[in-house]
């Protein structure tokens, strides 16, 4: 009996996990794929953060870009990230790793990002066309944009950093 309902709490997490994750594929940003590590590395080198500068991950996963955004380079970093699942993730590895950015759960298209210095995202090319008018409508002038493997709409990049090894292209822009 109590196997049975262990075995039905599991098969319903499980549901729930697929179903959010397949939701977010098509109604959000992308599903959840982390950058490399190296990447993520390169990434903040190229953001060129100073202490105390204000970095979104407008769908951070796992939370990754905001733990070394914090750890080495001192920023005030938020992720923001849609299911709810991959939260609970940032959350155990925030804890885990006792780094201090903020992790939201909910979806960035709801929050005001116009204090951003610095904004970092992966996601899906459709998405980011779509995101395009949030970025010019909210953000101010001299906000940095960096995007991995993908472009954003039409706007025009600043400059392209070709592919090298395992570290896809990176967009940066500036509004
Ligand atoms: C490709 S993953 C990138 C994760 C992380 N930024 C990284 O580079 O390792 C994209 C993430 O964005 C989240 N996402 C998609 N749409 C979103 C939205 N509108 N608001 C917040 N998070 C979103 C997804 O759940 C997924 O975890």
């Amino acid at each position: 009996m109590i196997l049975g309902i262990i075995t039905l709490i599991i098969v319903l997490i499980i549901i729930a996990f697929l179903t959010t994750g397949f939701y977010i594929m098509i109604f959000g940003g992308g599903p959840f794929v982390p950058t490399p590590l190296p990447a993520v590395h390169k990434i903040l080198e190229y953001a060129d953060i100073k202490k105390g500068d204000k970095v979104y991950d407008i769908g951070a996963g796992d939370g990754r870009f905001i733990h070394f955004a914090v750890k080495d380079y001192h920023a005030k970093a938020t992720g923001f990230e849609l299911d709810p699942f991959v939260y609970f993730l940032a959350k155990l590895r925030q804890w885990f790793f006792s780094w201090k950015g903020k992790m939201v759960r909910g979806n960035f298209l709801k929050h005001d990002i116009s204090d951003a210095d610095i904004i970092i995202c992966y996601m899906m090319p459709k998405s980011l066309a779509k995101f395009q008018k949030k970025f010019e409508k909210e953000l101010k002038k001299g906000t940095k944009i960096i995007s991995y493997a993908f472009h954003i709409g039409s706007l025009k990049p600043k400059k392209i950093i070709p592919k090298k090894g395992k570290v896809s292209k990176i967009f940066l822009y500036k509004i």
